[in-house]
């Protein structure tokens, strides 16, 4: 049927427009005015957003797991569907390094696993390495299929069924906490540390040894007067609801922190009575206020970095933590502190 048209529809319709139906056009003028007008308002609005604390009802509503503040006992408990056979009993360690990871960081685990996280004898005392896992986050996705494959293979990974995600970390470090007490509470030290990180066993060891404080200790780099982020896009924005202080508490960053098996054995009774914190290290740091254990230095000097000092076997002889290396990087350096073992700095 043909398109026609009504004359006496309107005055202004033109036969033209009628058989060709068209939209208006918008003037460029008219979107530059727009773009111009919106701006300001985009910025106005982003502002108020991201400094007001009051925000984050919306905020949790939109962005973030609902059921957030719920969170509870039941998670920290969890079940293990994984659990490796240490022997902790037949040959106690001295240092347990409990490693965060995720499903997709299987190369990561393999060059820990080469270096510094090879089981070794350091001055005589045993140091074993596990590696730290929840579910995957989408359980659709294949994430799971060479994991059973790689815990026969090295018997190293320890896992509940919590989702693993960022702001489950306080989860996965305390379901590393349970494990100690359950299945190696014969070890002397336990460092909690992440796969990005160059740990040098070696040198920790020395130093452990030389302090000789093996209960009440916790230490690594100290945290005595950090404040919660209020910046709501912040990765570590924290609300009023989830702490309301200006001050944590004095905590050890989650990069690297070592302490002793009575502490974990104390902080995991305690955790069951503090709520649930999605920073793992100021959560930590929470449970020992609690328990009134103080942060110490292992060394005068400063051993932990959560930074990536330039590479030079002195350096990376003495200090204890590296931070954001790649793997290769890892590889490389433990390698050359190999190689030098008998050079003199
Ligand atoms: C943490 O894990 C629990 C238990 O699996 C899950 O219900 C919750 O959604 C997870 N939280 C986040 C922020 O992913
Ligand atoms: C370590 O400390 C204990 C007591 O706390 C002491 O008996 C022991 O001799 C010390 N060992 C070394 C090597 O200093």
């Amino acid at each position: 049927m043909a398109f026609h048209c009504v004359r006496t529809m309107s005055r202004t319709l033109t036969t033209e427009m009628c058989s060709h139906p068209r939209l208006p056009m918008i003037s460029r003028k008219k979107i530059a005015f727009l773009i111009i007008l919106c701006f300001p308002c985009a910025i106005t609005v982003w502002f108020l957003v991201s400094n007001n604390d009051d925000f984050d009802l919306c905020y949790y509503c939109f962005f973030k797991d609902r059921n957030y503040f719920a969170l509870n006992l039941h998670y920290k408990k969890g079940h293990f569907t994984r659990v490796p056979e240490a022997h902790c009993k037949e040959s106690p360690p001295f240092l347990v390094l409990l490693v965060t990871t995720t499903h997709k960081q299987e190369e990561e685990r393999m060059v820990i696993r080469d270096t510094w996280g090879k089981e070794r004898l350091i001055h005589g005392k045993r140091v074993v390495t596990f590696f730290l896992l929840g579910s995957p986050a989408d359980p659709s996705t294949d994430e799971d299929v060479s994991l059973p494959e790689e815990f026969n293979n090295y018997h190293d990974i320890i896992q509940k069924d919590f989702i693993d995600t960022y702001y489950n970390l306080t989860i996965k470090t305390l379901m590393g906490i349970d494990w100690v007490m359950n299945f190696c509470p014969q070890t002397t030290y336990i460092m909690k540390t992440d796969t990005d990180m160059f740990v040098n066993t070696i040198y920790l060891v020395e130093l452990l040894l030389r302090k000789n404080q093996t209960t009440h200790f916790f230490t690594g780099i100290l945290k005595t007067n950090d404040s919660p982020i209020r910046h709501i896009f912040s990765k570590w924005y924290i609300s009023k609801r989830e702490f309301a202080g200006t001050k944590y508490p004095p905590f050890c960053s989650g990069t690297g922190y070592v302490f002793s098996v009575d502490v974990a054995r104390r902080i995991y009774t305690i955790s069951l009575s503090i709520p649930f914190f999605k920073l793992e290290d100021v959560y930590i740091g929470m449970c020992l206020n609690k328990l009134k254990i103080s942060l110490q230095e292992l060394h005068t000097s400063e051993v932990f970095f959560a930074s990536k000092p330039i590479f030079s076997v002195c350096t990376y002889r003495n200090l204890v933590t590296a931070h954001e290396l790649k793997p290769q990087e890892i590889a490389l350096y433990w390698k050359a502190l190999q190689q030098a073992q008998n050079e003199s700095c």
